[in-house]
């Protein structure tokens, strides 16, 4: 049977220091090593706040030691005894290897199983395994330090807000369904059969109507839902530190949330950064990093050399000109001799699984020209290319010909990718961006239409406002994306506020007036009674925590994430329910899977 506690807890396991010595202390937590050396037999105890080593010394008290035997791995005791100095027998890897306890007594308040992986040290567990016994892997010191990381940037962040006058206020998890965006989650009503709720995809409208509503300032540590495909960062429930604020523009959110994002780097990692951040409109990212997210933790940059090539004798680059697409590279500077053939055989395929063709190379190493199309162009077109990017001995071109968008998405991620390969990122580094003047539409290919790029409520620059319906494609947006080393850490916008301005940007993304009342007539409404101009953004929680922590997934950042197929493996949820409920909400399964 489990022992009760012999004592009330005094200290924390991870706490004691030098300072201690001589203190009677009971310490309560999990074993987490046990050695037997004979006389003397040590205990390391764990509890959330880390680890000590507890002593039992057979000549002190025979049955004590015996007991303290019996104890196995993650056995959950209470000890009492007393701090003692190590003197030259100190860990100098333990926060506490400088003392021990020497026990005096002991509780065994829980017996343990023998965990199917190790808790102590790097654990070679695969990661389904620790999912599933999430429970165990959360002892582990490397998870327990994200979570109190993760704690103490919600910590800073409601006290940061609240000092800048922002309230917290909560907005439902069960909502009206709004089809813009990711799927929703659905909720069946039991009240209302054929009637669903949708989980929250953010608090988008809530803290829109809380502006109009007089709020000022709103803020909010979100739960937000989105059921879409999952990747290194992305969960289909995630957590934002979500704002709001009436009578702003794009500087006022800036600049507030500039303040935050120093506050947390020098609280949490003691980093100081520097403000204002850079800026940098959309167009320019695309056009220098490919991507409206750019890492600019090192160089490579997209130079565009349609005009240099559009006569080639080169039929790759020329027909590509012909029919209007753009002809763009970039250039791995002082790193030739580093990158081997059978290396850029394998970043022409990498560059393929963004759906481009192939691509062009040009190699200068020790004087010498190696190419895969210097032999299809003139001396005088070869000159014109290394000229167009400046290109030294011991540097790469790599050229992709094609649309704009593959273009783009090709060459902005070969250049992360080779950045990566050659190990150029250094530790430590943290390169913070605002992208800015987004485009506030986007064609969608698939539905024939012009959506919004962010949501229908983004309001559009002042000056291009008046192109929503002449010129969709040119009209930017008031909306800005913080982003840190290569991602998209959090993004707002101003919004609209005006009722006219929300109907002709409705209009444009095809949204008739009837449906326009269906799904977002509330809002509507409100802005009928008096709304304050507003904006504002939100971030990731889980991606600021991942980027802070260095971890490569976010679901090293949460407790109980889901895996790529949206399940937890602990729980094994979702899971099948009794008919009985069903029959409750009037649904009938029709698709059952195997
Ligand atoms: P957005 O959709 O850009 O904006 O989301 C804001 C931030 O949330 C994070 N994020 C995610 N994190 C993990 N898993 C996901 N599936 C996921 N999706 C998004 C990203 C992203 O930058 N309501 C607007 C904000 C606003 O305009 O105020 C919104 O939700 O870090």
């Amino acid at each position: 049977m489990a022992e009760k506690m012999h004592a009330k807890r005094t200290a924390k396991c991870g706490a004691l220091r030098k300072s201690d010595v001589g203190n009677e202390v009971t310490l309560c937590g999990w074993v987490a090593k046990r050695r037997n050396l004979g006389s003397l037999l040590f205990i390391d105890l764990r509890d959330v706040s880390g680890v000590c080593q507890i002593t039992f010394d057979d000549t002190v008290d025979k049955a004590l030691f015996e007991k303290a035997n019996s104890v196995r791995g993650e056995y959950v005791l209470c000890v009492s005894g007393t701090v003692r100095e190590r003197g030259s027998d100190a860990n100098t890897k333990m926060a506490t290897g400088a003392v021990e306890v020497l026990a005096s007594n002991l509780s065994i308040l829980s017996k343990a199983e023998t965990p199917p992986f190790e808790i102590t040290g790097e654990c070679n567990a695969n990661e389904e395994l620790r999912l599933k016994y999430r429970y165990l892997d959360l002892r582990r010191a490397e998870l327990k330090e994200a979570l109190v990381m993760r704690h103490r940037v919600c910590k800073l962040a409601r006290d940061y807000y609240d000092e800048n006058g922002f309230l917290e206020i909560e907005t439902p998890i069960l909502c009206k369904s709004t089809p813009e965006g990711a799927r929703d989650y659905l909720v069946p009503s039991r009240v209302h059969n054929g009637s669903f709720y949708a989980l929250p995809q953010s608090p988008q409208l809530y803290k829109q109507l809380l502006m109009v509503s007089g709020y000022d300032r709103y803020m909010q540590i979100a739960r937000c839902f989105r059921d879409e495909d999952l990747r290194a960062d992305r969960q289909p429930e995630f957590t934002q530190i979500d704002l709001e604020m009436s009578f702003v523009d794009v500087d006022d959110v800036i600049s507030v949330n500039e303040g935050f994002i120093k506050k947390i780097f020098k609280d949490v990692l003691n980093v100081e950064i520097e403000a204002p951040f850079l800026r940098m409109p959309y167009r320019e990212a695309m056009d220098r990093f490919g991507s409206d997210k750019p890492d600019l933790r090192f160089g490579f940059e997209i130079k565009d050399i349609t005009d240099v090539v559009k006569n080639s004798t080169f039929k790759v680059f020329a027909e590509a000109v012909a029919c209007g697409n753009t002809v763009r590279g970039i250039k791995v500077d002082g790193y030739a001799d580093k990158i081997s053939r059978k290396e850029i055989d394998s970043l022409n395929e990498f560059a393929k699984t963004y759906r481009a063709k192939g691509v062009a190379w040009l190699k200068l190493a020790n004087g010498e020209i190696l190419s895969s199309f210097v032999k299809f162009i003139t001396e005088d077109e070869k000159n014109a290319i290394i000229s167009a990017f400046d290109a030294k001995d011991n540097d790469l071109i790599l050229i992709v010909a094609d649309k704009p968008k593959t273009v783009f998405a090709s060459l902005g991620a070969l250049r992360c990718e080779i950045a990566k390969r050659l190990g150029v990122i250094k530790k430590n580094d943290f390169k913070l961006l605002w992208v800015t003047e987004f485009p506030l539409f986007e064609y969608d290919d698939e539905e024939n239409r012009y959506v919004a790029m962010h949501h229908p409520f983004t309001s559009p620059m002042d000056e291009d406002a008046d192109f929503i319906e002449s010129a969709p494609d040119k009209v930017r947006a008031k909306a800005y994306d913080i982003i840190l080393n290569g991602v998209e850490l959090g993004g707002g916008s101003i919004r609209i506020s005006d009722e006219d301005l929300q109907k002709r940007m409705f209009k444009a993304i095809g949204i008739s007036e009837e449906e326009a009342r269906a799904k977002f007539g509330y809002l509507l409404d409100a802005f009928t009674f008096g709304v304050p101009p507003h904006g504002g953004m939100a971030y990731g929680l889980d991606r600021f925590v991942m980027l802070l922590a260095d971890k490569p997934s976010i679901r090293d950042v949460i407790a109980f994430p889901k895996v790529q197929n949206a399940s937890e493996l602990m729980t094994e949820c979702p899971s099948e329910v009794p008919e009985k409920s069903l029959v409750e909400l009037g649904i009938e399964i029709s698709k059952k899977e195997e």
